[in-house]
């Protein structure tokens, strides 16, 4: 189980003193939908420039103007566990590209541990230390990690926070969660077949500048610690100061019925594909859209809620959580071998 690896990353890091108190919110939510939509980085836009997973809650639309659009009174259900987080949470598709040059949507699977359908698997962390307080998002929050349009290794290459790991048959691997020191994780997608699929793992800013819900490029209202981690409470920059929950997801892909060599480009280079047209893998991005109820988020941070059941908030069962779907609304072949990407040149 993920939380497993990160609990031996944390035990190196930290100590095995730590390991008392470093409960984290881990749980599943199931697809919505996967469309060609973007309400924070192209609002209104039908198609968008490229395709999403999306999940969480149903208003999700591409539009929600934060002025209007209450996540929580228009949505009637949500595809995650606790269903009091109508939130939505969306990232790239990934593709496998043959070597007859035609695309196929690789399909995804559920962490360990968990139950649903495809989807995301979302953390919410607060320092381990278990008693520094964070405070939940407001209504209207959003923000957003990684670029869709990089083509290029991200600058900050020293503490990534989109990467990926190429999965064994069974387990974690080793190494600490999406750090370039790590021998399990990389900014780039992984160069050889993975016998356990690949996991996307994109980590978001803990330190809010205490007063924007977003900002023009939906990440300078929020900040990375100055120093050290935030779950070892590394500081936080004094125009940031107020402590957020580390949001986190974990996107897993099925690529294994793509592992055949043969059907692997003839140069030897890697065939999976970002819905953006990206090849090496740093245009991966994950998208925030904060819609939790009332203050649930608030009362499950304040009870350091564990894993994917807690007394403070209401869950419901994957049976439920997976009802939850969506209608795509932009009408297009997303399944086939397809010649080009959605909304893509045919080069691409
Ligand atoms: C999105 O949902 C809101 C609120 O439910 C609605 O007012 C708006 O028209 C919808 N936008 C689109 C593009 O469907
Ligand atoms: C391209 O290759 C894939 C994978 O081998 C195959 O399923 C598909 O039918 C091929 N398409 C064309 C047009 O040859």
């Amino acid at each position: 189980m993920h939380w497993t690896a990160i609990t031996l990353a944390l035990l190196v890091q930290h100590g095995v003193s730590q390991r008392a108190s470093m409960p984290m919110m881990r749980f599943e939510c199931s697809q919505l939908v996967v469309d060609r939509i973007d309400p924070l980085v192209n609002p209104g836009q039908m198609p968008a420039p490229h395709l999403h997973q999306i999940v969480g809650g149903n208003s999700f639309n591409a539009s929600m103007d934060p002025a209007v659009h209450d996540l929580p009174t228009a949505s009637t259900c949500t595809s995650c566990t606790f269903s009091e987080d109508f939130s939505n949470y969306w990232t790239a598709v990934l593709f496998f590209k043959a070597r007859n040059g035609t695309f196929k949507r690789v399909p995804q699977f559920v962490s360990s541990g968990l139950k649903g359908q495809g989807g995301i698997t979302v953390y919410y962390i607060a320092p381990y230390d278990g008693k520094t307080k964070v405070t939940a998002f407001k209504p209207g929050f959003r923000m957003l990690v990684g670029d869709a349009s990089s083509l290029d290794k991200p600058s900050a290459a020293k503490d990534p926070k989109v990467c990926h790991r190429c999965m064994p048959k069974s387990g974690e691997g080793s190494g600490v969660e999406c750090a370039a020191s790590s021998s399990g994780d990389s900014l780039a997608l992984p160069k050889s077949p993975c016998a356990g699929g690949i996991r996307s793992v994109i980590t978001f800013p803990t330190c809010w500048d205490g007063k924007n819900t977003d900002s023009p490029d939906h990440k300078s209202h929020v900040a990375y610690p100055t120093s050290g981690t935030f779950d070892n409470n590394g500081p936080c920059p004094a125009t940031h100061p107020v402590r957020i929950p580390q949001v986190m997801y974990e996107v897993m892909w099925q690529t294994q019925a793509f592992s055949d060599k043969s059907l692997w480009p003839a140069d030897g280079s890697q065939p999976f594909v970002w819905s953006t047209t990206d090849k090496r893998g740093y245009s991966q991005h994950g998208d925030y859209v904060f819609g939790w109820k009332g203050d649930a988020l608030q009362r499950a941070l304040d009870a350091r809620c564990n894993g994917d059941v807690c007394s403070a908030i209401k869950t419901q069962s994957a049976d439920e959580a997976t009802k939850c779907t969506l209608q795509r609304s932009v009408k297009e072949d997303i399944d086939g071998w397809l010649t080009h990407l959605p909304g893509m040149p045919m080069d691409a």
